[in-house]
């Protein structure tokens, strides 16, 4: 049995030790904010955080995760009043909308480590958190906003 915490809340996992991460919050939490967009680690659609740091939860497998803290999209903030979603919000960051969850995650994981990010601290956290839409651009606008810089 795996012990862990989901948005604050306890819970024990039985299942397959190799599922990844993403699938039980998707399919067994139905915490569905987290996306499925390559499985392999490459676009950031599935990022959550784990201990405070941004993680890819389609390569983070149930058995890594005894005694950890995931905290997904769902349970970043209250009433979705996290700074970061306060500058989306202000800046009209998203445009599909599906990569964004990720792209919060990401986001709020940087601001936390570093509180007042350079433009290249902001491509360099974000770079894997692929947008088809292309909204890069207000995608930072939106970091620096939150970060109490220029918007
Ligand atoms: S779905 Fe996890 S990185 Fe693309
Ligand atoms: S807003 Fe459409 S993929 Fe990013």
């Amino acid at each position: 049995m795996i012990s862990l915490k989901v948005n604050g809340a306890a819970k024990e996992y039985t299942g397959d030790p190799e599922m990844p991460l993403l699938w039980y919050l998707r399919d067994v939490l139905e915490l569905t904010g987290s996306k499925f967009g390559c499985g392999i680690g490459l676009c950031g659609a599935c990022t959550v955080h784990i201990n405070g740091e941004a993680a890819r939860s389609c390569l983070m497998p149930m058995q890594n995760l005894a005694g950890k803290e995931v905290i997904t999209i769902e349970g970043l903030s209250a009433h979705g009043d996290h700074p970061v979603q306060i500058a989306w919000e202000q800046v009209k960051v998203p445009q599909c909308g599906y990569c964004q969850a990720g792209q919060i995650m990401q986001a709020a994981a940087l601001l936390k480590s570093k509180p007042h990010p350079t433009d290249h601290d902001i491509d360099e956290a974000m770079q894997g958190n692929i947008c088809r839409c292309g909204t890069y651009q207000r995608i930072r606008q939106a970091i620096k906003s939150a970060a109490g810089g220029a918007a």
